[in-house]
């Protein structure tokens, strides 16, 4: 997403992997930028990725992060946050008990 687009989006769909138990500083600075940027959004949701056992930290982060810069936008679901497959840094893939869950976060976003 370009943040010197003129756009509105119904949502905006925020991922970050967890590094050290938060969102990447990237994504960071991208949710700072976004309140004076020339991007609408009507929603918002957001979801993470992690391998040990940092269930949702990532995801909260952000949604904390979000609702300080951006206090009126709205969460359009709780977040998602998903198990990679692997150890320390692996990139994957999902790991497959976590499938079913991404396929019904997907499907409530899109309603
Ligand atoms: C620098 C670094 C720090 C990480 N710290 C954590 C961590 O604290 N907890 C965790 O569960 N996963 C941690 N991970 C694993 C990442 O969450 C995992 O590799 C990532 O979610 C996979 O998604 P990606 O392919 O988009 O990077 C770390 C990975 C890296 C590279």
């Amino acid at each position: 997403m370009n943040l010197k687009e003129d756009a509105s989006y119904d949502l905006i769909l925020i991922g970050s992997p967890n590094h050290f138990g938060k969102h990447v500083g990237s994504v960071k600075k991208f949710i700072n930028k976004l309140p004076n940027s020339q991007i609408k959004a009507n929603k918002y949701a957001v979801f993470d990725t992690y391998i040990l056992a940092d269930f949702e930290k990532a995801v909260k982060k952000m949604e904390e992060q979000i609702n300080e810069v951006m206090p009126d936008l709205a969460k359009a679901s709780s977040g998602l946050s998903i198990k990679v497959e692997g150890k320390g840094t692996s990139k994957g893939p999902i790991a497959s008990e976590d499938l079913p869950k991404c396929k019904e976060f997907g499907i409530e976003l899109a309603q």
